[in-house]
């Protein structure tokens, strides 16, 4: 299906300079018709979606690494990352060089409309399939726009990245629950952080490895933790291979990048139970109406909730039933 980029760009409403162009976290489905993909560069964090790109045969990046001509900016679900990227377009583009937004309305593409009317020159607007494009000459961005880091809650976290604004209650209360930890930790979907420093508090412990797919995430995690047991993967959680661990600690994320979906959690109950040592242990977080009880008793032999607070349950898994699919 033609994208809103490319009705956009066919109706002359927006126009691509010639010379190279930053797509900043597109869809990975994106349509590409009329546009060389040789002058292209996709920017994406997220390792699943950077790696889909990278098998489409685009050239990928995790920030705008080379001078380029003009760049479309994808709006994202976080309002604070997507002014975080146009205020590194402008500042990666020459002056007037041009800026095109383009977004769903569930994305809040209409209030980022009218945020980018009151701080630049926005031309003529694309309207199509519940979302809008339109596009801009690159200026200074609001002083505010700009990425930078947030205290939370003594934590260094960026605009973006799951509780950004500080620790998780969810995470907080696996922290409290997850009980005496030794031996090798596996924190899946770090985030920032809190978990993993939780982990490294026990002096039994020898490593953690922090598995984050959000790069902007794991680099906060990288300042937020400077211990030498601390081993950080930039990877896809549901993927990752490793040596089995004593303990694996995850609140699982229950959204993709647009959308919510149980089975990403799931996917992530399956991944546990591969890492899990035969005498190993996993324990979540997860809110008590996720539907991943099912899962949980398909891929490990004995399953306890350690406790319930809020909204929250904190489930242990033994026995992990490592040859099942
Ligand atoms: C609910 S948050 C928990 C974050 C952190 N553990 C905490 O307690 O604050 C889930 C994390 O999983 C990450 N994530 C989402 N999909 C992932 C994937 N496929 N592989 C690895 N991490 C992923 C998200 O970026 C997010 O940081």
């Amino acid at each position: 299906m033609q994208s809103r980029l490319t009705l956009a760009r066919a109706s002359g409403v927006v126009t691509l300079p010639e010379g190279r162009v930053a797509l900043l976290r597109p869809p990975v489905d994106l349509d590409l018709e009329g546009l060389d993909p040789g002058r292209l560069v996709a920017v994406h964090g997220f390792r699943p979606d950077h790696d889909a790109l990278a098998a489409r045969g685009l050239s990928v990046s995790t920030g705008i690494e080379e001078p380029v001509a003009g760049v479309v900016v994808f709006a994202t679900r976080s309002k604070a990352l997507t002014h975080a990227l146009i205020a590194g377009a402008c500042a990666a583009l020459p002056p007037g060089a041009p800026v095109v937004v383009d977004g769903q309305k569930g994305d809040g593409i209409d209030s980022l409309l009218k945020a980018c009317r009151a701080a630049f020159d926005v031309g003529e607007v694309f309207s199509k399939s519940h979302g809008k494009c339109f596009a801009f000459p690159a200026a200074p961005a609001p002083v505010d726009w700009t990425d930078a880091p947030v205290d939370a809650d003594g934590f260094e976290t960026r605009a973006g990245v799951f509780s950004a604004d500080g620790i998780d209650p969810g995470s907080a209360l696996l922290a409290a629950e997850m009980g005496p930890l030794s031996g090798r930790v596996c924190d899946l979907g770090a985030g920032w952080g809190f978990l993993s420093r939780a982990a490294l508090a026990s002096p039994e412990v020898t490593e953690v490895a922090l598995v984050e797919a959000e790069r902007i995430a794991l680099d906060c995690a990288r300042r937020n933790i400077a211990d030498p047991r601390a081993v950080f993967h930039w990877a896809d959680a549901t993927r990752f291979e490793a040596e089995p661990f004593d303990h694996v600690l995850s609140n699982p994320p229950f959204h993709t990048s647009r959308k919510a979906d149980p089975e990403l959690g799931r996917a992530f109950v399956r991944a546990a139970a591969r890492l899990t040592a035969p005498r190993g242990r996993s324990v979540f977080v997860a809110n008590r109406h996720l539907p991943y009880e099912a899962t949980l008793q398909e891929a490990f032999g004995a399953v306890v909730v350690l406790g319930e607070v809020a909204g929250y349950k904190v489930i242990q898994a033994e026995r992990p039933k490592r040859s099942r699919p």
